[in-house]
């Protein structure tokens, strides 16, 4: 959560009256979108900005400017960007009238981010916007294109005067959003940091994880520290394990070149499933200052049991999916999708035991799973509590006496927290049943949730890092991560890897069940 979160609610407990809203506005920008003509622009990007623009969280200031190498006219790229408005972003409302006032403030270029030549274009463009929409000249450089290109685009802005390091309260000021993968290793990443460094201060740096958008997960933070009952019982006294899964029905779809570069562990495990991890194990922050939110993150990150290459098998397990049904259509195999290579070795799926060596959570482990075209879209977080200390009700349970009490965090679909606990229930006989206690984000407020771009878009502009991943956090979440990768390259040269192992439409490999089973556990049934 952010300390300059534009909002402050009025707490009523009555849902239908709103919160009191109580503005900050972001300073005059232009935001530079490179890779402008790419799936997450039309998909996340523009959507977002047009619904900060309907909800006038915008300032009056402000011009957006794609850049691609694709040749379109600024009237074909505002065409495209409605276009693909209407198809993706089904959750907002189209108003004809807001998209012709918004739409005057979109630009697109024709650039070759290689090119020297193409800076001094950018920059007359910009100058020009200045003039023209009053930027003042703040410049947000969102990367969104090729991680191979991250590099040399920083160069080049750096090249052309377009980014330089400021200080935290100078204007104007350039801004630089980067899109994950952050690298592919601890190594590589330091790399890119490094090129970074040279032209921007940290403050400047805008690394994105979207689920650290998304409204489920800002919630965690409130849930552990605005409610004083369960930070009592976040420890290892009362918490048995916690399981965190990131379950999709989806495969590769049209990213089998990224996929086979980056896999599961990349993709998914090394970025959003650490930064919950981070979420459900820090200790509180001492205040909502930015800094000390990250700090105590990263803490906890530096607290992971690390996994040694030769035991790696011990503690994660791999899985590729071959064909398979979903929602009852048969599907292709990973090795069989779109320009992916039939011996391919890369894991669609991943399953690991950790733990985090610290006073709090001695001892209990947190088995996080993500996978690929499985049986179910699900992200939730469990965290299973420990049994009653004496079974008074042993005779009326039976076996059903060892049911722990389990808060659950569903991150989506269908967002939500519920409590699993024994009720009595009615009638003569003693008979006790297991209940949840739901709230849902949808039913509770009836008010649609800014998307995750929205929010951390939102936060880029005034200024505010909280909720975007810091230099450290990247680099100690790809030192656990490493041995993990080094051991599997190994294996993979040995031919060690037996893949496809799971169907699509299962819940993954038999060896996920087996690691969480050696401890007595069972994955939940979703
Ligand atoms: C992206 C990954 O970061 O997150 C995708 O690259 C994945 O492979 C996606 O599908 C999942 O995001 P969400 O918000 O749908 O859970």
């Amino acid at each position: 959560m952010s300390q300059s979160v534009a909002t402050q609610d009025v707490v009523n407990e009555d849902p239908s009256v709103q919160g009191i809203q109580v503005e900050h506005r972001a300073d005059p920008f232009a935001m530079v979108i490179v890779g402008a003509h790419g799936d997450l622009t039309k998909r996340k990007l523009l959507p977002a900005l047009y619904a900060l623009y309907q909800q006038n969280l915008l300032p009056k200031d402000f011009a957006i400017l794609g850049l691609s190498r694709t040749p379109m006219s600024d009237q074909e790229f505002r065409v495209l960007m409605c276009d693909s408005l209407k198809k993706f972003a089904s959750d907002l409302k189209f108003e004809q009238d807001a998209w012709d006032k918004f739409a005057k403030s979109l630009y697109y270029l024709s650039a070759d981010m290689g090119k020297q030549q193409d800076y001094d274009t950018i920059t007359s463009k910009l100058d020009e916007l200045k003039d023209k929409h009053g930027t003042e000249g703040n410049n947000i450089f969102y990367l969104s294109t090729a991680p191979s290109l991250y590099t040399p685009t920083i160069k080049g802005l750096a090249a052309a005067g377009l980014a330089k390091k400021c200080k935290p309260n100078e204007a104007p000021w350039p801004r630089i959003i980067v899109e994950k993968p952050f690298g592919h290793d601890l190594t590589s990443s330091e790399g890119l940091d490094e090129a970074i460094h040279e032209t921007f201060n940290e403050h400047q740096v805008y690394r994105i994880d979207h689920y650290l958008g998304k409204e489920t997960v800002q919630n965690i933070m409130v849930l552990r520290f605005a409610n004083g009952i369960f930070e009592p019982l976040w420890n290892y006294k009362y918490i048995d394990h916690v399981q965190i899964t990131n379950a999709e029905t989806l495969g590769v779809e049209d990213r089998g070149p990224y996929y086979e570069e980056s896999g599961c562990l990349r993709d998914m495990l090394q970025n959003h499933m650490l930064q919950l991890v981070s979420l459900v194990g820090m200790e509180p922050p001492i205040s909502m200052d930015h800094e000390a939110t990250r700090d105590e993150k990263v803490k906890v990150l530096r607290c992971l049991r690390h996994i040694e290459k030769e035991n790696v098998n011990e503690s994660v397990v791999r899985g590729q999916y071959g064909a398979g049904t979903i929602d009852g259509k048969k599907v292709v195999g990973y090795r069989q999708e779109n320009r992916v290579s039939p011996e391919s070795n890369t894991e669609t799926f991943v399953a690991v035991k950790m733990f985090i060596d610290n006073w709090r959570w001695a001892g209990v482990p947190f088995f996080v799973r993500s996978g690929k075209r499985l049986a179910k879209s699900i992200t939730e977080i469990a965290i299973q509590f420990r049994p009653a200390p004496h079974r008074l009700f042993r005779d009326i349970l039976g076996a059903d006496g060892l049911n722990p009490n389990n808060l659950v965090i569903q991150i989506q679909p269908d967002e939500g927290i519920s409590l699993k606990f024994a009720t009595k229930q009615p009638g003569q006989a003693n008979q006790i049943r297991w209940l949840n206690m739901d709230f849902k984000y949808g039913a509770a407020f009836g008010v649609r949730s800014p998307s995750a771009y929205e929010r951390l878009l939102y936060d880029c502009m005034l200024g505010d890092p909280s909720l975007f991943a810091r230099t450290d956090q990247v680099d100690v979440s790809w030192a656990f991560v490493d041995p993990i990768l080094a051991s599997w390259a190994e294996e993979n040269k040995k031919n060690k890897i037996k893949f496809p192992n799971y169907e699509a439409g299962s819940w993954g490999p038999k060896e996920a069940d087996d690691l969480i089973g050696s401890t007595g556990f069972s994955w939940r049934r979703l």
